[in-house]
């Protein structure tokens, strides 16, 4: 039985709980708006894992075009600079508001902000909190704000299922939780739902995170971009713990070096070194690691003793796998950390369904290309998050709702994670996307607990193989050079099945 909430009808419903959800929430108040969140609030968040910080271009020396410009670089042809720019010239204000909701930067002896530096930036620009615990830092505050706002309501351990929607526009959301069924009646929903890397065997998200947005839109009819991005971190600590610590790029940025097994500095040819772009990086110790070998960070020399007191978060999980972060060397490897593609948004973070709104990981808004530069995540979700809010405070409707589907299996990604993570890795072909897109279409396609999982998997397997071409994070052994014009790819669920079908059919005709 499917209880419907008169309660809530017609307020706003942000999904999600990260960086964007909050910020959208607080944006939002004080009108009476509700998050839908599937752990505690705050719980199930890649945001609150974050270790570097937020991307701002506060130092005496840079600017917002030098900051713009490295995302550009990054992004390998693939942002789209009028987005970029937006989302970078609001970096200042996007500070200034976390502050006021209570967030404490780091600060130099001077009163100044302590700027970090990360892969790929020209300049120092990290701004952080707690060291190394900005994500969790900047979440405590959020959530400390959230409470103090009687006009937003929390329906915790509640997890989108459905989008509903009426001629073709949302009416409502679908939910299951710990009393059952639910249904919002709202004609404004704003998806903050994260990212994807669940999917995958190795990741330093959430392993619950599966993309469960990008299936919740796309099966809403949603437009999706840039679906075949993901992004692997070169430096996940490589330990038993799953999901893997992340040891931030920032401690690179102060001067540890990659070595290999035999003790070779095996980045230092490469332009950047060890803060060239986090692909070149990853592919690199991929293809130590393919070899037979073992990568290192050594931060002995830059950091010796001082370590756990830049970087108390990464130290306590070293220590937790039995390393001394400051002595000895800290076994690394790449992992899934974060998906540049997701539901095509416009500059207010509106989706192609009217009445669906996207922010953060899940959304993909242009600012990232084909590859995201180290600590534009948290700047978009702040900015994004905020726009999307204001933005839906425009447009108020009461919800009609129609027919109320039944609700699916619980999902769940664990036997779709060996293809994924076999088919879809740092180094693609032709042959392993097929292998992908031929396990995935069936499951995609029908209605058991691994469907929403396999729809999104799909998507990336589809977006992959149209792409002949190695740019940014999507990198092809059979087609290792770029094409001389970039292009995104913008595609709803309904064209990537037909491509998934019309692929397998033509298997089946050649087996045949
Ligand atoms: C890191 O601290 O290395 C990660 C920062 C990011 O992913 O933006």
């Amino acid at each position: 039985m499917t209880e419907i909430l008169h309660q809530f009808k017609g307020r706003p419903v942000v999904v999600g709980s990260g960086l964007a959800g909050l910020i959208a929430a607080l944006t939002l108040a004080p009108e009476p708006t509700v998050i839908v969140t599937r752990g505690a609030l705050g719980a199930e968040t890649s945001s609150a894992w974050a270790q570097g910080g937020i991307a701002a271009s506060l130092g005496a020396d840079d600017n917002p075009g030098l900051h713009l410009a490295d995302t550009l670089a990054a992004g390998d042809g693939l942002c789209d600079p009028g987005v970029a720019g937006g989302i970078i010239g609001e970096a200042q204000d996007a500070i200034a508001l976390l502050q006021r909701y209570g967030v404490r930067f780091d600060q130099n002896p001077s009163g100044e902000f302590a700027l970090g530096l990360e892969a790929a930036h020209s300049r120092r620009r990290i701004v952080h909190a707690g060291g190394d615990g900005s994500g969790a830092a900047i979440i405590r505050a959020l959530i400390a704000a959230v409470a103090k706002r009687s006009s937003i309501a929390v329906l915790e351990g509640f997890e989108a299922r459905r989008i509903l929607t009426a001629d073709g526009s949302v009416c409502g959301l679908l939910c299951s939780g710990p009393t059952g069924d639910i249904v919002l009646p709202s004609s404004r929903v704003l998806l903050a739902t994260g990212g994807l890397g669940g999917l995958y065997e190795a990741t330093t998200n959430p392993a619950s995170n599966f993309g469960q947005g990008i299936a919740l839109a796309a099966r809403a009819g949603a437009v999706l971009a840039d679906m075949e991005f993901v992004q692997f971190h070169p430096t996940a600590l490589d330990s038993r713990r799953r999901p893997l610590a992340l040891v931030s790029e920032a401690v690179r940025g102060e001067g540890a070096e990659l070595v290999n097994e035999r003790g070779e500095r095996f980045m230092a040819d490469t332009p950047g070194e060890e803060l060239a772009p986090r692909d070149v990086v990853a592919r690199a110790i991929s293809a130590e690691i393919a070899r037979g070998g073992r990568v290192f960070l050594d931060a002995r020399r830059a950091l010796g003793p001082r370590f756990g007191v830049r970087f108390p978060a990464i130290a306590a999980l070293c220590h937790e796998a039995g390393i001394d972060p400051g002595s000895a060397l800290i076994p690394v490897r790449p992992a899934v950390h974060y998906h540049m593609g997701g539901v095509a948004t416009d500059e207010e973070g509106q989706s192609s369904v009217a009445g669906l709104w996207v922010a953060g990981e899940v959304a993909s808004t242009g600012l990232h290309g084909a590859n995201r530069l180290a600590s534009n995540s948290l700047l978009e979700a702040t900015v994004m998050g905020a726009r999307a809010a204001r933005n839906m405070s425009l447009f108020r409707s009461q919800p009609a709702l129609g027919d109320i589907p039944s609700t699916p299996p619980i999902a769940d990604s664990a036997s779709i994670r060996t293809v994924v993570s076999r088919h879809l890795g740092v180094l693609r072909n032709a042959g392993a996307m097929h292998g992908a897109i031929a396990s995935l279409l069936p499951l995609a396609e029908g209605d058991g607990a691994s469907s929403d999982p396999a729809i999104v998997a799909l998507l990336i397997a589809v977006f992959a193989s149209l792409r002949t071409e190695s740019r940014g994070a999507h990198a092809r052994t059979d087609f290792p050079l770029k094409q001389l014009v970039a292009r995104r790819r913008k595609m709803a669920l309904d064209e990537a099945l037909a491509i998934a079908r019309a692929a397998t059919s033509q298997d089946f005709a050649r087996s045949a």
